[in-house]
């Protein structure tokens, strides 16, 4: 089955069940379930829920385990976006294609979707359907998505993100808010399958991690290089947001052409890290092929 296959279907099992998650909530409060269901399910590649696919596969981790995991992920992401592009923050009006949170809604409202988006995250991951043995783990996934949301993880990358926006940092310090604001969560999906899964010994979800973090790198130097390169019609999100409001980017640190550079280092050393696996790695070689590619 192609990669491309695998996307769609996992993106349709994920879009209808968060839908349908979001449309059982009871009715009181309509218009932030509204807000809700329109961050959580209007557009997003789904890449998230599909890496913790290729790597659940790899594992032997059941489809009941990676589509929990799936959905808690996909609730901290589409709330990290409406809360990014905030009047207080990237000041965005246009995502995914379509009219931000704040400005189809109100402000109020998308601050409310984003907190409630997350607590979802947190429910999901303590009530929804786990397999037996995933079940015994519902407190050490729990943990790991709140690190990787929180100070330790998105929350502090978009931190230093607002801090160092209008003046130079250091190549080291962009790494680490990239590492923190992006990295984190993609790195989550890898390590909340590992820690689901049975059958994995401590060597293979070190190296799955180290594979993770380079490719949560590579995702954000590809979405600055995007945000030069690729129109908003492509994007989906306005193009050359970053350099109106003067964030640190790769680009904007080191140029375009040394930025392609570097990327293409992080691919080269993802793949070596996959390559020490025990695995048949095709699916994950395969996906991050398409995360650096990507031309939105
Ligand atoms: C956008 O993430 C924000 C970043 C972390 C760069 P995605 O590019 O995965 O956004 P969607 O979910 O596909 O819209
Ligand atoms: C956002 O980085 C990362 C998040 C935690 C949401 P960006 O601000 O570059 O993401 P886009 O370009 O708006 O999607
Ligand atoms: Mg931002
Ligand atoms: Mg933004
Ligand atoms: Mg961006």
């Amino acid at each position: 089955m192609s990669l491309h296959a695998i996307q769609t279907t996992v993106r349709q099992q994920v879009d209808e069940a968060l839908s349908g998650l979001i449309h059982a909530l009871p009715g009181h409060a309509p218009e932030l379930k509204a807000a809700m269901l329109y961050a959580l399910t209007v557009g997003g590649k789904r890449m998230r829920p599909l890496l913790v696919h290729l790597t659940g596969n790899m594992l032997d981790l059941p489809r009941t385990d990676q589509l929990t995991i799936s959905m808690a992920i996909e609730c901290v992401h589409a709330y990290s976006l409406v809360h990014d592009d905030l009047p207080a923050m990237d000041d965005d009006d246009l995502r995914r294609g379509q009219p931000t949170c704040h400005i189809k809604f109100n402000e109020a409202t998308a601050i409310l979707a984003g907190d409630a988006l997350q607590t979802l995250a947190f429910s999901i991951l303590a009530e929804q359907p786990l397999s037996r043995y995933g079940d015994k783990k519902r407190a050490t996934l729990i943990a790991s998505l709140a690190k990787a949301s929180g100070y330790l993880g998105m929350c502090g990358g978009q931190a230093i993100d607002l801090a160092s926006t209008g003046h130079t940092i250091t190549l080291d310090q962009l790494k680490q808010l990239h590492r923190l604001k992006t990295g984190a969560l993609l790195t989550a999906c890898v390590d909340m399958a590992c820690k689901a899964s049975e059958a994995i010994t401590p060597d293979s979800h070190r190296l799955l991690c180290e594979f993770a973090e380079l490719i949560g790198l590579a995702f954000q130097v590809q979405d600055d290089i995007l945000d030069l390169t690729a129109s908003t019609e492509t994007l989906g999100k306005p193009n050359g947001s970053d350099v109106a409001l003067g964030k640190n980017t790769f680009p904007s640190l080191l140029g375009l052409e040394p930025s392609r550079q570097e990327l293409a280092k992080l691919h080269q050393q993802a793949l070596q890290a996959l390559d020490a696996l025990p695995y048949n790695t095709d699916y994950l070689v395969a996906f991050t092929d398409l995360m650096v590619n990507r031309d939105h």
